[in-house]
């Protein structure tokens, strides 16, 4: 008995020492989020637990830092995007996702997430836990933190927000991008676009084409919690909208998906959405 355990446990320690050396050699594909892509348990589940299954194993690994009920403010402050860059290595890719706790308002009612409202440089003054705090704008945040992982040698992809769910209104099918989809797209081209190796995904907009076509009941019901956080199908559904929107798109990490674009876009999950050229998709 004691044999076959040494045994085990040796070629255990073998095959891990191969999967080391296997992911070391692969790109890391970074993800940056809230809830929605979070690795979650009980009813829901966040989309970033899906990704891996459209990518080959031996070429990249999913690493999901998303966690719950963070802002790309929040997400700064208490040192995740720092902690994530200290992970990068050159050739690595970083997803950015946020937009959910970002809104709301600062002042006496500040939550610690919500960002200074405007797209530009403006900044806000508030007091969090605290400590007095210079708060900056989404846009802001996503550079400061897109610009430091480009430095390290990565690539970006800045994503839109997914969207609550677009059947709410008794049957009625709504949705529009909202200012936090325009803010991504607006980081994506400032921090130089596609030449600067970064590109913006209208996560958003591909998500709701799918839930569109899905229907009121599948949708409704696979929230299972409130409008906003998915059951663990409607996640895989999210990463299915993702990766549609990234092979759509020119970058490399679009082009290394398992899946073409004409295999996704037979599906509900649909075809390529056009955007003018000014897009950096
Ligand atoms: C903020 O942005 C405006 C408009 O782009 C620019 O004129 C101004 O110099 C910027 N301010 C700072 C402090 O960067
Ligand atoms: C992409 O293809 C892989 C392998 O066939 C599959 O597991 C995965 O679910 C596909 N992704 C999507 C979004 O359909
Ligand atoms: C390009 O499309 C984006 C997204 O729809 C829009 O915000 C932008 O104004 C458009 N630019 C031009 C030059 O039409």
């Amino acid at each position: 008995m004691k044999t076959t355990t040494a045994l085990t446990l040796a070629q255990a320690t073998m095959s891990m020492a191969a999967a080391v050396t296997t992911s070391a050699a692969a790109p890391t594909i970074h993800l940056c989020g809230d809830s929605t892509m979070a690795s979650m348990s009980g009813a829901i589940q966040g989309w970033g637990q899906y990704l891996h299954y459209s990518f080959d194993p031996t070429r990249y690994t999913v690493l999901n830092s998303a966690i719950a009920g963070r802002s790309a403010r929040s997400f700064t402050r208490e040192g995740r995007f720092a902690a994530v860059l200290k992970l990068v290595q050159p050739g690595d890719w970083v997803v950015i996702e946020f937009g959910h706790n970002d809104g709301g308002g600062l002042g006496s009612k500040d939550n610690g997430r919500s960002d200074c409202y405007g797209a530009g440089n403006e900044t806000c003054q508030t007091t969090y836990d605290g400590k007095a705090e210079t708060v900056e704008t989404y846009p802001t945040y996503l550079k400061q933190a897109g610009a430091a992982f480009l430095k390290a040698g990565a690539k970006l992809i800045l994503s839109a927000p997914t969207p609550n769910d677009v059947w709410s209104d008794k049957g009625v099918y709504s949705w529009g991008p909202d200012r936090f989809a325009y803010y991504t797209m607006l980081a994506a081209e400032e921090l130089g676009g596609i030449k600067a190796g970064v590109y913006f995904v209208p996560h958003g907009t591909y998500a709701a084409q799918a839930l569109k076509a899905l229907g009121s009941d599948v949708v409704h019901k696979n929230y299972p919690q409130d409008h906003t956080h998915t059951s663990p199908y409607l996640a895989d559904v999210m990463a299915g909208a993702f990766v549609l929107g990234l092979t759509c798109g020119t970058s490399d990490l679009g082009k290394a998906t398992l899946n073409s674009t004409a295999a996704l876009s037979g599906t509900f999950l649909g075809g390529c959405i056009s955007y003018n050229s000014t897009v950096p998709l």
